[in-house]
Order: structure tokens, then C-alpha cells, then sequence
């Protein structure tokens, strides 16, 4: 079973694209016409010049917005298309799980006529979220086994671009450091389903961490530790477009 089959039920819910982000997705798509979204899930960041949409859940696929684009039901590493298929193919939040990155990553340049862009996150720089340092390093150990690093995403790409996706102090997108000011959302066992980091683990591990999290809040402890962020709008937590470039529009 798809993994987003078990904890994807909640996430069309805590997951609504946030615009100042999807504004920078846009920027990087530039001026495709045509764009196949791979490991799509339910959709977001998805827009109108999305002809297909590639994912494996069918949990994740019964949550996309009546008018979606055609989501066909397969995985990354065997994208059901012909060669050159869109002008762009992006994945967003989703190479993480491939079972076999390399030949995803090789898929997603056999569909792209023109541009790859792929969303993902630094975990050197995540691993120094207040969240996972001070809370639950055992959520940061589960993701240390699966991180792309950035480099070796954008070497395989053959040299791509690499753009911060600094994370708003409101964001609407619940992922992992979406709740970097709000500190209580991830006391909240709905928030936590829509974030695989901490969904996956397991609850009986991050028990004590939450537990600390909870105390703290209560205390005042977290905001007298933590009173610089109310100063911040927004916070790199180490997300980043990774863009391939592969041909200018003739
Ligand atoms: C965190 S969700 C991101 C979904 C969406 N791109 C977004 O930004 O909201 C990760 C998605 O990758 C999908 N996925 C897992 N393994 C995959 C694979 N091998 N190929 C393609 N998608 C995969 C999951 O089912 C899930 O829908």
C-alpha cells in the first residue's frame, strides 16, 4: 500500500497551497505552456496549464478538486508518457519517497521538453528548525534516512538552479515547518498527519518531545526561548526549488 494511503486521509485539509509560494512555483515554470506534476497528491500548486498528474495514492487522488487535471495512477521512476511530453515537469514536496531516485529523476527529464522543477528541502539547514533541534530530533533522524541532498538533486539534474523557499509566518501549506510561529499546531494530531515527518515515526516516539512541547507552551518557556521569531514574517527552513533549465522556448 502507498504510504500516503495511510496518512493521507486528513491532508487536502492542513495542505492548501499557500500563494506566496505558489507565486515563486509559478516564477520557476516560467513560461511553459504544458506541465506534468509528479507524486501530485492532491494537487496543490497546480495550475490551469497542468495537463497531467502523475501519483500513486489513490486516497491522495480522491482528495484533488472536481476540475482537476487527469491524474493518472503510477509512480515517478515509470511515468506512463512519451518522451518530451510537457514543456515542464515538476515534483513537488515528493522525492523523498521515490523508491529509486535516479531513475525518477531520469523520468522527470525524459518528460520535460524544457524545465524540471523540483521542490524539496536542505536538511542541514532543517535540522536547525526550533521543532526538530529542541523537540523531536527522532522526527529529524526519520528524515535524515530519506533527504535528498540539494546538491546531489541539482548535480543529477546536470546543473540546476537552486532557489530558498523561505517558509511565511502564516502559511497556509501545513508542512513541515509551515507552523514555525505557531507553535501549538503541532500539538495537534490532525496537523501532525499532513506532515509525513511526523506522521510516519509514529506517535509512541514523539510522545515525550510533544509532551515537552505542550509543558513549555504552557510555562511561557518556548516564547521566552523563542521571543526573536515574533519579529520575523518569514523563516528559511531550508525548502528549495531545485530548476533545470533545459532549453529556451524557439
Ligand atoms: C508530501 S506529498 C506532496 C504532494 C504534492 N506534490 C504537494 O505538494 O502537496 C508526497 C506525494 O508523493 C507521492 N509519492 C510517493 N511515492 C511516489 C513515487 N514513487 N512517485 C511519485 N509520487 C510518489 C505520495 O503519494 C504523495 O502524494
Amino acid at each position: 500500500m502507498a504510504v500516503y494511503d495511510a496518512i493521507g486521509t486528513t491532508y487536502a485539509g492542513t495542505r492548501r497551497p499557500d500563494a506566496r509560494i505558489a507565486a515563486r512555483i509559478e516564477a520557476a515554470l516560467g513560461d511553459a505552456a504544458s506541465v506534468v506534476n509528479v507524486g501530485a497528491g492532491t494537487g496543490s500548486y497546480e495550475t490551469a496549464r497542468t495537463v497531467l498528474a502523475v501519483e500513486p495514492s489513490p486516497v491522495m487522488i480522491a482528495q484533488r478538486p472536481d476540475g482537476s487535471a487527469p491524474a493518472v495512477r503510477a509512480v515517478a521512476e515509470r511515468i506512463p508518457v512519451v518522451d518530451g511530453a510537457a514543456d515542464a515537469v515538476m515534483a513537488l514536496l515528493t522525492v523523498h519517497h521515490w523508491s529509486d531516485l535516479a531513475a525518477g529523476v531520469a523520468e522527470l527529464r525524459r518528460v520535460a521538453r524544457r524545465r524540471v522543477v523540483i521542490l524539496t528541502w536542505d536538511q542541514a539547514v532543517f535540522r536547525r528548525f526550533w521543532l526538530v533541534e529542541e523537540y523531536l530530533p527522532e522526527a529529524a533522524a526519520f528524515d535524515d534516512t530519506r533527504a535528498v541532498p540539494v546538491e546531489r538533486l541539482a548535480a543529477m539534474l546536470g546543473g540546476a538552479r537552486v532557489e530558498p523557499v523561505p517558509v511565511p509566518h502564516d502559511c497556509t501549506d501545513g508542512f513541515g515547518a509551515a507552523f514555525w510561529r505557531r507553535p501549538a499546531a503541532y500539538l495537534d494530531p490532525v496537523v501532525r498527519a499532513g506532515i509525513s515527518m511526523l506522521a510516519q515515526p509514529g506517535e509512541e516516539l514523539l510522545r515525550p518531545g510533544l509532551a515537552r512541547l505542550a509543558a513549555d507552551l504552557a510555562s511561557g518557556r518556548w516564547r521566552d526561548r523563542h521571543r526573536d521569531l515574533a519579529t520575523h514574517d518569514e523563516f528559511d527552513a531550508g525548502y528549495r526549488l531545485v530548476i533545470d533549465e533545459r532549453e529556451t522556448a524557439s
